[in-house]
């Protein structure tokens, strides 16, 4: 570890660092400004001349400033820092270095973010918030894009355009600006029951989290670690922060959203400019491949935990964030994060979820920051060297060298290499017909839903109704309403009875056989890895 506490990304940054107290001010062209109060006029009083170039410059950049927000998750706030692995307990699981090897300290960025609202939207809605990393490693960089929840509204990537089109703002009048309060995220939640686990979530205090400081993370997704010999072990990831998970309440969330709408934002610049680094715990569930079909939920299906009680989180590493940006919008803004962003040792699942956001990061990128290389952007420059075939399209800074732009070449000056140890994909042996068809292993939608019910104390249930009562009391068509009860009757009947009575709906009748917790089938120990780590 580097005796000035700085990291390599520190010292690759210093190169872009624009300090302008230190200069005199300049056109883009370098030339020294005598006057930049007064434009040129023929006179006094006469019009600007089209000859004055350091206006036309300096209106022209400033018309040209915005870029397009985040389609989603366009509020957020981000901070650098370095991540270590506490030993070597996932060698042999993983060929990542940076998960194996304690002596080294990669660097990462941070962007925490609310989901629906605009970059200008307030902190403390009801809402998810992203928890996304990106771990600048020798091998690469890697992208941890998750939530502080660990499941999520749909299982297949191929509803996202429709959901997202319920939850923002509705399109005739653009209200609600960030809120859970309209009708048609409820009609799109009563019409789709695999939304149920995850409401839940979202009508709890998790919704609410405190401060950034305070949020647990989780990659959401079934991930796969790969090892050296190629064995793969299902993953999924787990944030822990040290300060524990903290929520506003409610009635707090409203009067900090009016009084200091940037009150997440502000708490984590505060805490790291003040030395008060937050840190969090990395901790990964692992499955043997053997182990893919021993549970009564799909592995591939991201609507649903695997509870800590079958499967226990260890503990592998720790993450500190440890320096704010010096720009907001070269840094925070220009972050690109894209979960297809792994490295050697890490690989996917065939999660639909999962699948589709392969594709969607970098389409989404391409347009919201200008073309293809903004991998060359100083926050998303990896530390490992970059050398490819990729060559020219817009913003490209990069001078290539040499005659050749093509593989394989014989005329050298320009053709890299093939490394003998690349990238190499798990080999999953994939075999079915063509069909638009959802396995059904995905068909339970309640069951954990319930179990997060029973998890909840008595005050906790009561914050749900509160917020089931509030949210879903503002949707105006009663069918709605009545939909979504529906739906909590199967979670469990106090729950459905409980709202219903809050928002003008007839509780539903009880069920025939009242819902309860499902726990899987014992887990095959002797192929289970969960014992080794
Ligand atoms: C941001 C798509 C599901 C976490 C985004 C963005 C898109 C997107 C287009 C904007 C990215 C940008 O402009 O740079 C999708 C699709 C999904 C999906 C298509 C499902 C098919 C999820 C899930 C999670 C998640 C399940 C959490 C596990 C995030 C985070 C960001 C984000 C944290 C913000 C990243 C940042 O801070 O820049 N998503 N998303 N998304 N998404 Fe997703």
């Amino acid at each position: 570890m580097p005796a000035d506490g700085r990291t390599d990304k520190d010292r690759q940054l210093d190169a872009d660092r624009a300090a302008p107290e230190e200069t005199v001010l300049t056109t883009d062209q370098g030339v020294a400004v005598g006057d930049t109060d007064n434009s040129l006029r023929p006179g006094e009083r006469g019009p600007t001349l089209m000859e004055d170039f350091h206006f036309r410059e300096k209106l022209t950049h400033f018309d040209h400033e915005r870029i397009p927000e985040r389609v989603v998750h366009a509020r957020g706030a981000g901070a650098y820092g370095y991540f270590e692995a506490y030993g070597d307990a996932l060698a042999g699981v993983t060929a990542a270095e940076f998960l194996t090897d304690p002596g080294l300290r990669t660097p990462v960025f941070v962007r925490f973010s609310t989901v629906a609202g605009s970059r200008g939207s307030a902190d403390t809605v009801r809402d998810v918030r992203g928890f996304a990393t990106k771990f600048y490693t020798r091998q690469g960089n890697f992208d941890l894009v998750g939530n502080n929840m660990p499941v999520f509204f749909i299982q297949d990537g191929i509803k996202f355009p429709d959901f997202v089109h319920a939850v923002k703002p509705e399109p005739h009048n653009e209200i609600p600006q960030a809120s859970s309060a309209h009708d048609t995220l409820w009609d799109f939640v009563q019409l789709q029951p695999e939304t149920t686990h995850m409401m839940m979530w979202l009508m709890s205090d998790r919704a609410l989290p405190r401060s950034f400081r305070m949020m647990q993370g989780f990659g959401v997704h079934t991930f796969r670690l790969v090892n050296e010999a190629g064995e793969g072990t299902f993953v999924k990831f787990h944030w822990k922060p040290k300060l524990g998970t903290h929520s506003l309440v409610w009635d707090e969330t409203q009067k900090v959203a009016g009084k200091d709408p940037d009150f997440n934002r502000r708490d984590l610049w505060e805490a790291i400019n003040d030395g008060d680094f937050p840190e969090w715990e990395l901790g990964v569930q692992l499955v043997a491949e053997a182990d893919e079909h021993a549970f009564d939920f799909d592995l591939l299906d991201p609507t649903k935990i695997i509870p800590e009680e079958e499967v226990p989180v260890r503990p592998v590493g720790r993450m500190v964030l440890d320096r704010n940006p010096d720009n907001f919008f070269a840094e925070t803004e220009q972050v690109a994060f894209h979960t297809a962003n792994v490295v050697p040792g890490i690989d996917f699942s065939n999660d639909p979820l999962l699948q589709a956001r392969l594709f969607s990061y970098l389409d989404t990128q391409l347009i919201r920051l200008g073309g293809p290389n903004f991998t060359q952007l100083p926050v998303n420059r990896p530390l490992s060297e970059v050398s490819n075939h990729h060559r020219d399209g817009y913003h490209q800074t990069t001078v290539h060298r040499g005659q050749a732009a093509y593989h394989p070449n014989s005329l050298g000056g320009g053709c890299p290499a093939i490394a003998g140890d690349g990238y190499t994909h798990y080999q999953e042996r994939v075999d079915g017909n063509k069909i638009r068809k959802r396995s059904e292993s995905f068909a339970d939608h309640y069951s954990q839903a319930t179990l997060f019910w029973n998890s909840m104390a008595d005050w906790e249930k009561e914050h749900i109704v509160a917020a089931f009562r509030f949210e879903l009391g503002k949707v105006e068509p009663m069918h709605v309403r009545e939909g979504v009860v529906r739906n909590l009757a199967n979670v469990h009947p106090d729950l459905a009875t409980r709202v219903a009575e809050g928002i003008g709906v007839e509780p539903p009748a009880p069920p025939a056989t009242p819902p309860g917790d499902r726990r899987s089938p014992a887990l095959s120990q002797a192929n289970s890895p969960t014992d080794t780590v």
